[in-house]
Formats: structure tokens, sequence, C-alpha cells
């Protein structure tokens, strides 16, 4: 099953499902990687020789216009699955209706707690003793659409949001790789 993967940095969570989708019994291949920055993440896609594209906000008029080339570029991979792995970018209407319920995205928070930009960060200042991540369905929201699965982190006393969200990462990626698979499994 085709999958396209957007990102927007390192791609740790698009390495977990590069090195995933090797396995023979992997239902899904990734078929291509868009970032909207020169995100380093997108060396993985090289090294896997799979194709890339940068759809930079910045090279277009606006933001609907921007909109609609992402939505072209995810468009012309024909995926099955739109994975959102670590892109910080709310996707606009286009690519919802194109990929509406065939799109999905992991947060680095225990939704609906701590939704955004900052969900580790955030989770910290509250001090909250349990985190974690979440891998929903995407909708016009932010952070807002259908649970799909979530895992628990313990926040250390000594924890820093670099810290935290290593640890997080550790057992998000995991996460989402068990998420695709099912997804896809499926479909
Ligand atoms: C992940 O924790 C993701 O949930 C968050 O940013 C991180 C991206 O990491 N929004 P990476 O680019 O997959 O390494």
């Amino acid at each position: 099953t085709p999958i396209a993967v957007l990102i927007s940095g390192t791609g740790s969570n698009l390495a977990a499902l590069l090195g995933a989708a090797q396995e023979p019994s992997c239902p899904f291949a990734v078929v291509g990687v868009i970032a909207d920055r020169e995100a380093s993440g997108l060396d993985h896609a090289h090294a896997a020789g799979i194709p890339t594209e940068v759809v930079r906000l910045g090279d277009h008029p606006d933001r609907p216009a921007w909109d609609r080339a992402l939505t072209a570029a995810v468009s012309r991979l024909d995926p099955e699955l739109v994975v959102l792995a670590g892109f910080m970018k709310l996707v606009g209407p286009p690519l919802l209706a194109a990929f509406g319920g065939r799109i999905v995205n992991t947060h680095p928070a225990l939704l609906p707690a701590f939704p955004g930009a900052h969900g580790v960060r955030d989770a910290l200042a509250h001090g909250v003793k349990i985190t974690g991540a979440s891998v929903i369905e995407v909708d016009a929201g932010v952070d807002t659409g259908r649970i799909l699965a979530q895992v628990a982190v313990d926040v250390l006393d000594s924890d820093t949001e670099d810290t935290l969200h290593e640890r997080i990462k550790a057992a998000e990626q995991p996460l989402l790789v068990d998420v695709v698979r099912r997804l896809t499994a499926a479909g």
C-alpha cells in the first residue's frame, strides 16, 4: 500500500517508517517524501532512494496557492495514506478534500492535552507527571482529529524539553509505525 510522508524536521519518525517498510511482510511502501523546507530528514529518503519534493510556503504568492501546490505534489504520488511525521504546518482544505479520512498525524503529547506546536514544552510547563504521544486522524482543527493510538511517557524531575522530547520520540516512532501498519493492512 503506497504511503506519502510529510516532514519538516529531522525525520526520525520517517526513518522508523522506512525501516519497517524494508521488512518483506510490511503492508506499506513509502512512495515519496514531501517537506515544507530543506528538512534534514529528507536525507533518510535520499539514502533509501525515495523521491522527495520541497514545497515552500515562501515560493508561493499566498497560503491557498501553497495548499494547492502541496496537494498537487501529494496527489502525484497517488498514496492511499498520507502520514504527517513532524510536519509543522496545518494542512488546508485542498489536501483534506483530496485525502480526507486518509491523513494521520503524530503529536508529542497525550491529546486532547497540549495541542499545537509546543506540546512537549507546554506539558513540562504545566507540571504534568505523565505525557506521551498521540497518533490522530487529521481534520480541519489543530490536533483535534479522532485519536487512533496513544502511548504514555513519564516526566522526570530532571527533564528539559529536549530530554523529554527524545524519550517521547522513542515511544512515538513504534506507535506511528503500528498505526500505519494497521491502516494499510486493512485497506
Ligand atoms: C515529533 O515528536 C512530532 O510529533 C513532533 O515533532 C517531532 C518530529 O520529529 N511534532 P522527527 O522529525 O520525526 O524526528
